[in-house]
């Protein structure tokens, strides 16, 4: 099973700003789903609470160490090991992790492919990517400007290695 990310970061590495995405981009917003629907998603308890909702048509798996910790809609697991478990059972060929940090910085060390968009604004914010670490090599690029929807100019790429 192959363990993806996919994030949007901006110039200065923020993903997030008060527990929200920090910008109004609809385009990366409709690619996310066009990639990640129908596919096991990985997210953290603050990244759900943000959403507030399970995201429709994928299997949303919520990570808490609350065992208390309620997600209707969405299985919540107390580690990353046990939603991969989840995944590789049910037959899953890619694994989405859709953040926010903490989630990120777990997992990134286990990701061979990566959904990044380059958000090309310095944006105010509390929560920042964690480092991608070494080894990935370009396999797509494309330019966005920007439009009534979104608020900024953005690349999207795809990065793939091999661990
Ligand atoms: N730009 C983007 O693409 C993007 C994508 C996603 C999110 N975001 C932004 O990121 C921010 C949220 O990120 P965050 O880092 O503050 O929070 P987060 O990663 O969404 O959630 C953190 C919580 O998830 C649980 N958790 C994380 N890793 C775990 C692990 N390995 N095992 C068990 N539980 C684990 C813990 O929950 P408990 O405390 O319940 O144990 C932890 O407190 C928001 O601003 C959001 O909008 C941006």
């Amino acid at each position: 099973m192959k363990i993806s990310v996919i994030v949007a970061v901006s110039e200065n590495d923020v993903i997030g700003k008060d527990g929200h995405l920090p910008w109004r981009l609809s385009q990366d917003l409709k690619r996310f789903k066009a990639i990640t629907t129908g596919h096991h998603i990985v997210l953290g308890r603050k990244n759900y609470e943000d959403i507030g909702r399970p995201l429709p048509n994928r299997v949303n798996l919520v990570l808490s160490r609350n065992a208390n910790f309620e997600a209707p809609g969405c299985v919540v697991v107390p580690s990353l090991e046990q939603a991969f478990e989840i995944a590789r059972k049910s037959g899953e060929e890619e694994l989405f992790i859709i953040g926010g940090a903490h989630v990120y910085e777990c997992a990134m060390p286990m990701a061979t492919k990566l959904y990044l968009t380059r958000v090309h604004a310095n944006i105010d914010g509390d929560v920042k990517m964690p480092s991608f670490g070494d080894g990935w090599k370009l396999v797509k690029e494309e330019h966005f400007g920007k439009s009534e929807k979104d608020e900024f100019e953005t690349t999207f790429q795809i990065l793939e290695r091999s661990l």
